[in-house]
This record gives structure tokens, C-alpha cells and sequence, in this order.
């Protein structure tokens, strides 16, 4: 993809921009309303493209599987251009060939977000194919099951969850936010955490001290980044999943599912395309008045638990 190319769809982030519904009602135009905000905070005028999210260019990590596959089919479906980061280079391919078949020109870059080298490397080479970045969606995540007593002196499974699933979105963001205050285009971060990052009711049969400090530290820091990058209409918003079905609950046992599911209220678990709906709200014209939110998705999970 040619930067030329995806420098044709900046500019007013929906096709059609002002020319909606409402503007042939003689309602104000989103754009007109609030000048001074960008593309990312514009109030919605009309909703006749609800969802839509053209245009766009998405780095979502962790989007070889799971739900960060969800997430970069959402965006894809909705007609924004996705850069797939992953560890796994063989499922990350596989996943770009699957997202070409929906249209639209995808990107594998093979990135570990715990390594900071590697994400400046991937997010440069996003940015240079895409010639922007609107979005990214921090997803990329892992889970460590077991007593902190049992872990050996060194705690490696501790500084392994950490340094994913805390460092990695730290890195991240700090990359590609430092892209977004340089175009001034300003941007949208997506915060991938946990109910486990606001309860942890589940410690006692499922001990993961790590990955729910880690989780409960990114509710936390969304709300502090939304803060500090207003000032570049840059948002920041938090998606807390419950029990989704993904290769990380193929880690648990029958029993744990059995268990997981009788705690939600909606008696199933989550799927991962469910989240990306979510994820493409939150980026598209009717989710623009979302900031510094840390919201569940969980079938009502949090509510009994
Ligand atoms: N599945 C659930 O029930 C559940 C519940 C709550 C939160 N989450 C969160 O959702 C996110 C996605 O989890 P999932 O369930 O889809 O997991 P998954 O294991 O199915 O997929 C995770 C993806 O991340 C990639 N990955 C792992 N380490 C990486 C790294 N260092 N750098 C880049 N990519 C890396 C993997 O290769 C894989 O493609 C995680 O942050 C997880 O904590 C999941």
C-alpha cells in the first residue's frame, strides 16, 4: 500500500462527510459544530453511516487470534485498513489473508510489545505504509495461572505478564501517540484489560497475581492517558472482557469453563467478534463523546461477582 493512497482517505473521517442524513434535514453538520475539534472528537450529526469506519487505519496487537482477531475483523468489515501486530508470524500472516477477503489492504508486522525496539520498528513501518495511524487497540495480552508462593525467587511468570501486559501497552501507546500528536490528526486508543483488572473474585481457584495487577494498572492508566492527551484530541477508552472464547481460555480446564459460565448472567461466554463491535463504536462518529471510559464487557459478569 502506497502512502499516497491512504493519504486519499484523510481528511473528514466519514465518506461523505457533512453530506449525511441530517444535513439534508437542514440539521447542523457534525464538522460545523465544533470546529475546532478533530476528526476523532467530532459530535455525530447524522447516523446514516452508523458504525462506519472508512478510512481509518487501526494497529491492533495481538491480532493473530482471539479476540484481537475479532477486533481487526470488526474494523476490517467496517471498511478501516488494519496492521495486524503480532509475536506469531505464521498465524499473523494467516490472519491478514483472511482479513484481504473482506477487502481492503491489511498488514502483518511481527512485533513483540514487551520489546520497546520492536514496537518503534513496527510502528514506523505501520506509519509508513499507511501514512497514519487512527487507532490503536492495545489487545496483545497473556496469562500466567499460578501461586505467587509457588513462583521461584526470580518471579518470572510476574515479570513476563508485566512486562505484556503492562509494558507492552505502555510501549505502544507511547509510540504510536508521539505518531498522533506529530500529525496532529488526533487518534484513539482502545485499552484492552479484564474483569480480573476490577475483581478479583476469581483468584482463589485461577491465582494470577500478575495479570490482574497488570489489568487494574491499564483501568487505571486509560483514565490517566485520556487526561493527559485531550490536549491532542487524542481519546483513551478501556474494554473490560469477561469470559471470551479465545486461546486464552483454552488454557483453562473443563471444570474452570464450567465454573466461568455459571458466573455470568448471560450464561454464555463472550466472542471476540462482539468485542470488535465495541471497538468499532468507540472509533466511529457516534462514539466520539466516549473518553476515560473503562467499560465491561461481560454478559454481566462484574454484577454478581
Ligand atoms: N479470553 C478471555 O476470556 C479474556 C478475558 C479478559 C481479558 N482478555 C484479554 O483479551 C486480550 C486478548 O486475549 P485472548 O483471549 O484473545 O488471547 P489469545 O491467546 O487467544 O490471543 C492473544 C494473541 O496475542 C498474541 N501475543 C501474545 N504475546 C504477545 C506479545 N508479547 N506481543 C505481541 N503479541 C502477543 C498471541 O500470539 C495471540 O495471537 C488479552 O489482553 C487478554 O488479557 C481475555
Amino acid at each position: 500500500m502506497s502512502a499516497g493512497q491512504t493519504a486519499a482517505v484523510s481528511g473528514d473521517p466519514r465518506p461523505g462527510g457533512a453530506a449525511g442524513g441530517g444535513a439534508a434535514l437542514g440539521w447542523p453538520a457534525a464538522a460545523s459544530t465544533h470546529p475546532g475539534r478533530g476528526p476523532m472528537t467530532a459530535p455525530v450529526g447524522d447516523l446514516s453511516r452508523v458504525m462506519d469506519v472508512s478510512g481509518r487505519c487501526v494497529i491492533v496487537t495481538g491480532a493473530a487470534a482471539g479476540i484481537g482477531f475479532g477486533i481487526a475483523r470488526a474494523f476490517a468489515e467496517r471498511g478501516a485498513t488494519v496492521a495486524v501486530l503480532d509475536i506469531d508470524m505464521e498465524a499473523g500472516r494467516a490472519a491478514v489473508a483472511k482479513l484481504g477477503l473482506l477487502g481492503g489492504q491489511h498488514l502483518f508486522v511481527a512485533c513483540d510489545v514487551s520489546d520497546r525496539g520492536m514496537v518503534r520498528r513496527a510502528v514506523d513501518t505501520v506509519h509508513a505504509a499507511f501514512g497514519r495511524i487512527d487507532v490503536l487497540v492495545n489487545n496483545a495480552g497473556i496469562n500466567a495461572v499460578k501461586p505467587f508462593l509457588d513462583m521461584d525467587e526470580s518471579l518470572p511468570e510476574w515479570h513476563r505478564v508485566i512486562d505484556v501486559d503492562l509494558h507492552g501497552p505502555v510501549n505502544m501507546t507511547h509510540a504510536v501517540d508521539s505518531k498522533m500528536r506529530a500529525d496532529r490528526q488526533g487518534g484513539l486508543i482502545i485499552n484492552i484489560s479484564s474483569v480480573g483488572g476490577a475483581r478479583c473474585s476469581g483468584s482463589k481457584d485461577m491465582p494470577a497475581a500478575g495479570y490482574v495487577a497488570a489489568k487494574a494498572a491499564i483501568n487505571h492508566l486509560t483514565v490517566s492517558w485520556a487526561i493527559e492527551f485531550a490536549d491532542y484530541d487524542i481519546r483513551v477508552n478501556c474494554i473490560m472482557p469477561g469470559p471470551t472464547h479465545s486461546r486464552l481460555d483454552e488454557q483453562l480446564t473443563p471444570e474452570m469453563k464450567a465454573r466461568n459460565e455459571r458466573m455470568i448472567l448471560a450464561r454464555r461466554y463472550g466472542e471476540p467478534l462482539e468485542i470488535g463491535a465495541l471497538c468499532v463504536f468507540m472509533a466511529s462518529a457516534e462514539g466520539a463523546h466516549l473518553n476515560g471510559v473503562v467499560i465491561p464487557h461481560d454478559g454481566g459478569y462484574l454484577c454478581v461477582n
